[in-house]
Formats: structure tokens, sequence, C-alpha cells
């Protein structure tokens, strides 16, 4: 590891915003911990890892396996001494419109959205310091007051982020936590094999735009639902 750099652990770094973070991060010469699915490396991210050498670490973990989040875990807080930023980037939406509802879809949104990045934050709760910053990659989709496209198939996707949302205020309050600061992030609708080729804004676009807000997030902004340009969405 090395000290001198700022480190930052980015989840789901293998394809998608989480790929165009870790390029960002690394280009703005930071030391990346960017995690993978087991036999997930994507070609972007082994590029990445071909032009960054040691600057890029790249580690396998599953959020949606117990076990994988605690040897990643395990693994971080034996190597690290402390963590500048951590991104709960990775996740799903998994889709069904009402009438077709079933219990898995609603469990694969939980299970990879919330349960998986609240154990992480648990597991890497010895690296948390004053100064560490964790965002949770929400979506404006989680906004009770603007309730976004309420007859689309986004239902078990769109509350999973909701209850994200409450878990970083939660964190944000709770006195074991509350020293760091915690953010929820939406990156808006981006171009990527979930937002799809429609989406208007590109993911080297949203990356920069997330670093930048990111970089000037303060305390005073702990437990805040922010868009990616650093502006307030309504609960
Ligand atoms: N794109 C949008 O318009 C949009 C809008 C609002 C919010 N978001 C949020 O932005 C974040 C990134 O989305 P994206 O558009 O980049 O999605 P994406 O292209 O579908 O990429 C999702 C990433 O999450 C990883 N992932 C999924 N399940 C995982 C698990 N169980 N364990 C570990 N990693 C897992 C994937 O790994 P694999 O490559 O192994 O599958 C992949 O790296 C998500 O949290 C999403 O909800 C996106």
């Amino acid at each position: 590891m090395n000290k001198s750099k700022q480190t930052i652990i980015l989840t789901g770094a293998s394809r998608g915003i989480g790929l165009g973070l870790c390029q960002h991060y690394l280009q703005s010469g930071w030391q990346v911990i960017a995690t993978h699915r087991p036999a997930s490396i994507s070609s972007g991210l082994q590029a990445l890892k071909d032009q960054h050498g040691e600057d890029l670490w790249l580690a396998e973990l599953d959020l949606c396996n117990e076990q994988s989040i605690h040897k990643f875990a395990v693994e971080m807080t034996s190597q690290l001494t402390q963590l500048a930023v951590l991104i709960n980037n990775a996740g799903v939406s998994v889709n069904v419109n009402f009438g077709d509802w079933e219990q898995a879809s609603f469990l694969s949104n939980f299970n990879a959205n919330l349960v998986g990045p609240a154990l992480l934050i648990q597991g890497l709760y010895p690296l948390l310091s004053e100064t560490t910053k964790v965002i949770q990659i929400s979506t404006g989709l989680a906004s009770i007051q603007e309730n976004i496209g309420a007859d689309g198939p986004f239902d078990a996707y769109a509350v999973s982020k909701v209850a994200l949302n409450l878990l970083t205020v939660r964190l944000a309050n709770r006195e074991q936590t509350k020293k760091s600061i915690f953010c929820a992030m939406s990156p808006g609708w981006v171009k990527t094999d979930m937002g799809g080729e429609q989406a208007p804004t590109s993911v080297t676009e949203v990356s920069k735009q997330i670093y930048t807000t990111v970089e000037k997030l303060t305390t005073a902004q702990s437990g805040t639902y922010l868009d990616s340009t650093g502006q307030v969405i309504p609960w």
C-alpha cells in the first residue's frame, strides 16, 4: 500500500459508473481499491490495472454473499490504516411490473442495494475516521416527494434505495459512526447497462461530477441526499 496517497474503496468497478469513477480517481492521483465480483474483471478494469499498476488494487467482493463481505472487510482492515472515501456504488435494478411482483425481485434488490452496503460499512468500521466520506449511490427514484416513474416497474428497486437513504441518515446520526461523513447520492440517469442507451448523461461526465462533489463534501452535509452536482434532493 502506498501510504502517501489517499485511498478509496469503490464497489462495482467492473463496468458502468463504478468503472468511470475508478478511472477518474486514478487519474486524480488516488490509490483505488476497486471491487469486482468473483471471476468478473472486465477488460476495461484490467486495462486500468495495466496502466496504473499498484495504484489500483483489484479485490473480489460479492455484496450478496455474507462470507465474501466478511473476507473483504478482514483483508481491508488488516492492510489499511485509513480510508478517505468509500463509495457503495455497486447495485442492481431488478424490475418487475405490478401484477407480476414476486418475492425474489424484492429480495434481490434489497440484498444488493441495502443489505450488502450495510454489512460492508459495518465490516469496514475500524477504518472510518472523522475525515472518511461514505457515499451511498442512490437514485432519484428514491425521492418520496418527487415520486418519479410511479407507473414503471421500478418499485422494488426504488424502495430498496429509499431504505439505503434511511440507513445513510441513521449512520450519520448514530453515536458510533457519526464522526464520519455519510451521504446518499443520486447519479441521475446515466448511459450504462442499467441506465440504457437513451440516458442523457455519460459515465465520464457523471464520474467527474461525483468526484468534485465528494471532494467538496463537509461534515455539515453528513446525512444528506444529493445529486451528483451537490444539489439537495427532497427526501
Ligand atoms: N445508470 C443509471 O441511470 C443509474 C441511475 C440511478 C442510480 N444508479 C445507481 O448507480 C450505481 C451504478 O449503476 P450502473 O448504472 O453503473 O450499473 P451497472 O452498469 O449495471 O453496473 C452495476 C455494477 O454493480 C455490480 N454489482 C451488482 N451486483 C453486485 C453484487 N452482488 N456484488 C458486487 N457487485 C455487484 C456489477 O458487477 P458485475 O459487473 O459483476 O455485474 C457492476 O459492476 C447503482 O447503485 C445504481 O443503482 C444508476
